[in-house]
């Protein structure tokens, strides 16, 4: 069976080898081997060890919870640990046990309400289980995403949970080969074989699609996210599959491709106004672009919904707030079993099998409301 054995080695890393190396070579006791300012002497496993009269294996054991190890002795290690006040200091922890109870969140945008909500479950469910959170973001920019995943290792987390660009694909295939636990959120990396916490992007796209069919529209647009991202591809596959299905005919000046951020909403809608004739209904990539899309339909002096009807993608909580249809995602609950996910792989040092899908729920609102049949 896999199991994880160590680190990333960040020779892999070029630029950060050096300074681990530095780093290490000072961890490593030497830093006030020759110092004249007397540091308060701490307690280490070593004391603990020899006055519990175990070894020191024994009672890195006990801290972590690890089984092999008899009622008698666990109880004689943590009475002594109770006794002389022992608190493992977390960085001289990492270095014994190369664990540092800290796990890295890559995410491409913390203002993004639905990344927010996201990194709240991976923080709440790491808090519960005894972990930090370490967070980076990238703006989807492949070169971003490598340096926060070199960084993370720099900084000897025991796991990372991305959402990556599918240009990432190689800097997985490194952390593969390493056996370095990693779990994939909302964004899966296509190849990858991590497990991702996700949704069925092409089947929540159909059923938006599908929805502003049935409400008696046929010219339906389709604003994208990044074309970069695995969701924004899926999407656009869910919305050319369900014109098809009803036999709708594809048109392409109504796709236009944003980037997932409010201002390329608003740049796309734009686009879309100027076609002839005006699309009655827009899909679009996500709820920030959808805000922004309303902005410009108000902007030319028309009404949502009865010129234009919209749909979004996430349910943020602006959403309800500007009465906007759109597929609600459970974010919050996704950053928690990503957590869990990385957490367990990691306690068991197996990778996780498998991605787990979450479902989704269209939420209607006056943004789609009105039928035009
Ligand atoms: N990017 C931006 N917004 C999103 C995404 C994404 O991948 N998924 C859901 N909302």
């Amino acid at each position: 069976m896999a199991t994880y054995e160590d680190k990333p080695t960040l020779t892999e890393f070029g630029a950060f080898s050096k300074l681990y190396a530095k780093v290490n070579g000072k961890l490593a006791g030497k830093v006030n081997a020759n110092s004249k300012v007397r540091m308060p002497l701490a307690i280490t496993i070593r004391d603990i060890a020899k006055k519990a009269g175990v070894s020191v294996t024994t009672v890195s054991r006990v801290l972590n919870n690890k089984p092999d190890v008899s009622k008698k002795t666990r109880e004689k290690v943590l009475q002594v640990i109770a006794d002389m006040g022992y608190s493992p200091n977390a960085m001289a922890r990492g270095l014994i046990w190369r664990k540092t109870l800290t796990i890295g969140l890559v995410i491409p945008d913390i203002g993004n309400p639905f990344f927010a909500e996201v990194a709240k479950g991976v923080e709440h469910r790491a808090r519960e289980r005894g972990y930090s959170v370490i967070f980076c973001t990238t703006d989807s920019e492949p070169q971003r995403e490598q340096e926060a995943i070199e960084l993370l290792c720099s900084k000897q987390v025991d796991g990372i949970i991305v959402s990556l660009s599918v240009e990432s694909r190689s800097v997985l295939e490194r952390l593969e080969k390493q056996r370095f636990p990693v779990v994939q959120i909302d964004r899966k990396v296509p190849g990858s074989n991590y497990s991702a916490i996700a949704v069925d992007n092409v089947a929540s796209a159909y059923t938006a699609t599908k929805y502003l069919i049935r409400q008696g529209h046929s010219r339906i647009a389709h604003i994208t996210g990044d074309m970069n991202t695995k969701t924004a591809q899926d999407r656009l596959l869910g919305y050319k599959e369900a014109l098809s299905d009803w036999g709708l005919r594809l048109e392409h000046q109504l796709i236009v491709h944003g980037d997932f951020s409010k201002g390329s909403g608003i740049l796309c809608m734009e686009e879309l106004l100027s076609r002839t004739p005006l699309p009655s209904a827009v899909f679009v990539g996500n709820d920030l672009m959808a805000l922004g899309a309303m902005e410009a339909i108000g902007k030319h002096g028309l009404r949502v919904p009865d010129d234009v009807a919209l749909v979004g993608y996430d349910n943020i909580d602006l959403a309800a707030s500007l009465q906007l249809t759109t597929i609600m995602q459970p974010k919050f609950e996704m950053g928690q079993l990503a957590a869990t996910t990385l957490i367990t792989s990691i306690e068991k040092g197996e990778p996780a099998v498998g991605d787990i899908i979450l479902d989704t729920m269209l939420i209607e609102r006056k943004s789609s409301a009105a039928t035009v049949l």
